[in-house]
């Protein structure tokens, strides 16, 4: 058997187990008192001692692009990309050039606030992640997340499936495209800003990613009358290039870990967290890391986030910049094409790190 025919059969295998879980939301709104078993954690850990404490070098750095931008500030501020990327692996960024992000999150609140068999219009098909539901689940054990979304790929245009792309409301789908390719901007300039915080004078790694991937996922969490004893995603962190994410609550709800512990981000209205992903992580030969990062949710208030995965064009290697590897820095992690990145990816063993199986 071939390695795709293999891969194939993995995943129609994967396809026959894969279940469908209940809405989240409508859990929520039944009111009851306690949260059914499958969601409630088994590690006993306490989400919500988390930081910012008074310590403020435990708080999530921030980065103002219209200091980049300009020339008198540039240098500093690139220095303080360069430590954000370094030391945390995310930051906020506050006047950056999106204008959509308040349409946006609108037409997600209109569409998580419709009822049940509507938002089942753009439901996922058994064995794909794409559309409206829960993240894959395929055991009756698996503990699952307090969360429902919406998964779309909306860039390159040819890889959406637009049956899955919400008509209701109205405006959803043409102010997708507009925030997506808003999104596509925003990760180019970003891009070009971190490889130079890095010392990279070329501008291959950014440019890859004016024809990249651009996947969205739209995260409803909603309240929850146990929220101690949950999670709204569980710790990992991302297989992209980078992840451009737009928190629509007012309280931290996202978490970062931080030299073991973990750092809750505040909300900035307006401001995108940006987070390096796995690609940029072997493609920085671990220079900057792509951090562990999960979500706690509310007992009273349901939280919105709209998640853009950001990858660099298919046509280029997940590979070590060469420039990084001299003068006795050794190479960290495999050179692969884009398809074998995934191919890992997609086929990594769930009890395994994913990055420690891609190192050298
Ligand atoms: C994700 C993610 C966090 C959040 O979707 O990968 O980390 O706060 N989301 O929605
Ligand atoms: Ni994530």
């Amino acid at each position: 058997m071939s390695k795709l025919e293999q891969n194939l059969t993995m995943e129609s295998k994967t396809l026959e187990s894969s279940l469908s879980v209940p809405s989240v939301q409508e859990l929520s709104l039944k009111s009851s008192q306690k949260v059914p078993q499958r969601y409630i954690r088994d590690d006993g850990d306490d989400v919500f001692s988390t930081f910012p404490s008074s310590d403020p070098s435990l708080t999530i750095p921030l980065i103002d692009k219209a200091k980049l931008v300009n020339a008198d500030t540039q240098q500093d501020e690139l220095h303080k990309l360069h430590l954000a990327c370094k030391n945390w692996g995310v930051f906020q960024i506050v006047n950056h050039g999106v204008s959509s992000l308040k349409n946006m999150g609108n037409q997600v609140k209109r569409f998580f606030d419709l009822p049940l068999h509507e938002k089942k219009r753009w439901a996922q098909k058994p064995g794909s992640l794409e559309g409206y539901g829960q993240a894959f689940v395929t055991s009756e054990e698996q503990k699952l997340d307090w969360n429902d979304m919406i998964f779309l790929k909306s860039l390159p245009i040819q890889n959406r499936k637009l049956d899955l792309w919400p008509q209701n409301p109205p405006e959803f789908r043409e102010t997708l495209e507009k925030y997506s390719e808003e999104m596509r901007e925003e990760a180019i300039s970003i891009m070009s800003f971190v490889t130079l915080a890095l010392g990279l004078t070329d501008t291959k790694i950014s440019e890859s990613f004016s024809e990249g991937l651009y996947d969205i996922r739209m995260n409803c969490y909603p309240p929850c009358p146990e929220p101690e004893r949950v999670l709204g995603i569980i710790p990992h962190a991302d297989n992209s290039g980078i992840t451009l994410l737009v928190d629509f609550g007012d309280f931290p709800g996202l978490q970062f870990l931080k030299d073991g512990k973990w750092v809750g981000v505040q909300p900035i209205e307006g401001a995108i967290v940006a987070n390096i992903g796995h690609i940029i992580e072997v493609m920085t030969n671990g220079i900057y890391k792509a951090p562990e990062h999960r979500a706690v949710v509310n007992k009273m208030k349901e939280r919105l986030t709209i998640v853009t995965f950001c990858y660099p064009s298919p046509s280029m290697d997940i590979a070590p910049a060469k420039k990084l590897i001299v003068e006795g820095n050794q190479q960290v992690y495999k050179n692969m094409t884009h398809a074998e990145y995934f191919d890992r990816f997609f086929n990594r063993k769930l009890d395994e790190s994913f990055i420690d199986s891609i190192r050298l």
